[in-house]
């Protein structure tokens, strides 16, 4: 059987998706009832981190453990992964050790080097393209609230980065309209929306993609990687941040989300995450319960 990756939410079906996000479901209700399900004993998830990370870190030590299993964080800095061990080698060793590797990173050519060369499924924890689990736990936050996505409208406000990229491949396999507001330059990546062009729109004005948005979601001016253009990005987004008043272009119940960390001042007005529509405290949760469903599904695939 061909190992079963998670590079980006294409990875896998819509049907595999939706049950993914029932299951996330379920799993969340069954560990907050307290009920101890430990299938993962003796497995080993790897935990490479090339960027910083909190939520994406402690889900997925937390969501090992609370499977039963382990997990083991390998930073570039005290590994030889840093000091320029090929990539392949690396796939090819420590998936003849652990049972699954995650991987927060750079280039996402880099995770798919590494996918080629591993024995075991490879998830991507962020690379420069795609965030992939922060989709997963988006969904959840959002089935959980309102019920189906699917035919509903999505307004992504702001860098057209990884997780806008990843919210474009949402609404093709979650079956929702995506409008994109961003300045010029700063697009979702063009091959992506050219390919789902019957969903995804993009304007100038943020107010126009809110209207009648039923999610607002959006994430900071300069992500991981984009430091130095800090200055530049300021200015290119300044008329771009979600606000109590931005959301009075959606609808009445529309939800807000930011999958955290939040500029407050920048991409959010100040008393945003806290404002009604805000659901950004579930959603950060729910990355935990979406990666247990998600590991179960690629670690346990064979006896399904
Ligand atoms: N949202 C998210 O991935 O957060 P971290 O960078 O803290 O992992
Ligand atoms: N776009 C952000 C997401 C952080 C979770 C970044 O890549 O830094």
């Amino acid at each position: 059987m061909q190992t079963q990756h998670f590079l980006t939410l294409n990875d896998l079906s819509s049907e595999q998706l939706k049950k993914l996000i029932d299951r996330a479901i379920e799993l969340k209700q069954q560990h907050k009832a307290g009920q101890m399900y430990q299938p993962f004993q003796g497995k080993v998830l790897g935990m490479v981190f090339e960027k910083s990370s909190t939520r994406t870190r402690v889900s997925f030590e937390a969501g090992m453990s609370q499977l039963g299993g382990s997990s083991i964080f390998l930073s570039p800095r005290d590994t030889q992964l840093g000091r320029g061990e090929p990539i392949e080698d690396s796939a090819r060793v420590l998936s003849r050790m652990v049972d699954t590797i995650m991987i927060r990173t750079f280039e996402h050519a880099k995770i798919m080097r590494f996918a080629e060369y591993s024995g075991v499924p490879v998830i991507n924890a962020l690379t420069d393209e795609y965030h992939p689990c922060q989709l997963l736990a988006d969904i959840q936050t959002y089935v959980e609230h309102r019920g189906a996505i699917s035919g509903k409208k999505v307004a992504w406000i702001g860098d057209g980065n990884n997780m806008c990229n990843s919210y474009v491949n949402a609404a093709r396999q979650f079956d929702f309209q995506l409008s994109v507001a961003c300045p010029e330059g700063y697009e979702p990546l063009a091959q992506l929306v050219e390919l789902n062009s019957d969903r995804v729109t993009i304007v100038r004005n943020p107010e126009e993609a809110a209207a009648d948005a039923d999610l607002v979601a959006t994430d900071v001016w300069a992500s991981m990687g984009q430091e130095e253009e800090q200055k530049q990005r300021m200015a290119a987004f300044k008329d771009y941040q979600v606000s109590p008043k931005l959301m009075e272009a959606a609808h009445s119940d529309a939800l807000f989300m930011h999958c955290l960390p939040a500029h407050r001042g920048e991409e959010v007005s100040e008393d945003m995450l806290d404002h009604g529509s805000s659901v950004v405290w579930d959603e950060a949760e729910n990355r935990l319960h979406a990666q247990k469903a998600l590991l179960e599904m690629l670690l346990l695939r064979e006896r399904k």
